[in-house]
């Protein structure tokens, strides 16, 4: 596996062409697909059911990485596993018990994920921090596609980077929301290592050179 993790945010693909979307994301070279499924509570938006991600999972071999922008995300783990997932992220303010969640998507054999939205304490992460394998700096307020990039985030990925190193601990930190090839470079100098692009894949000209351009 090569750094960064290149993962495109399906919420910006042209679902009247999915099928074309996805080969040629994947003959592009992406690592990863990135779904955002939003309940319209936990996020003022509504995205992606699990049979839209089996529409996913039918079109690409490449992993699905699942981010549940939900109040209650538990009831949808099992769901989502059976349409592919290989890591579930769940937001540290949803509403249920985050351990039991992480036991759920342990006994369904995926990575447990956890992520904090922009105005969220990162030292809210702590207690969690020894058992995931993937932490998600959202790097937008989390809803929409193609919103500007939070500088401010970046300390995050600072933190997470010199905690898990003082811990020797080992999840990858990854980023989402106005990821381009400057901010893209910014949140990996800062410790990222798992890119989460939409727009700025999706809308791209010439996808190749895009992807090429987050991996530099
Ligand atoms: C926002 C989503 C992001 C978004 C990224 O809530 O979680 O994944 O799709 O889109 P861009 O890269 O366009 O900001
Ligand atoms: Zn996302």
């Amino acid at each position: 596996m090569s750094f960064p993790i290149i993962a495109p945010s399906l919420l910006s693909a042209d679902f009247k062409q999915l099928r074309d979307e996805i080969n040629e994301m994947d003959e592009a070279g992406v690592d990863w697909h990135h779904v955002d499924v939003m309940d319209a509570h936990f996020v003022p938006n509504l995205a992606f059911s699990p049979d839209i991600q089996s529409y996913l999972n039918e079109l690409t071999q490449k992993p699905i990485d699942t981010h549940l922008m939900m109040t209650h995300p538990m009831k949808y783990c099992e769901a989502f596993a059976k349409q592919g997932s290989e890591g579930i992220t769940i937001h540290v303010e949803c509403e249920e018990p985050i351990q039991e969640i992480f036991d759920h998507l342990r006994s369904l054999k995926l990575r447990c994920g956890i992520s904090l939205k922009p105005n969220t304490p990162i030292e809210s992460l702590e207690p969690w921090l020894d058992q995931v394998g993937l932490v998600l700096v959202m790097t937008v307020e989390p809803g929409f596609g193609g919103q500007a990039f939070m500088p401010d985030m970046l300390k995050k990925i600072e933190w997470l980077k010199k905690y898990k190193e003082s811990k020797g601990l080992d999840y990858l930190i990854e980023v989402d929301g106005g990821i381009n090839k400057s901010t893209g470079a910014q949140c990996v100098e800062a410790g990222a290592n798992v890119l989460v692009a939409g727009s700025y894949l999706y809308k791209a000209e010439n996808r190749k050179e895009a992807i090429a351009s987050l991996k530099v």
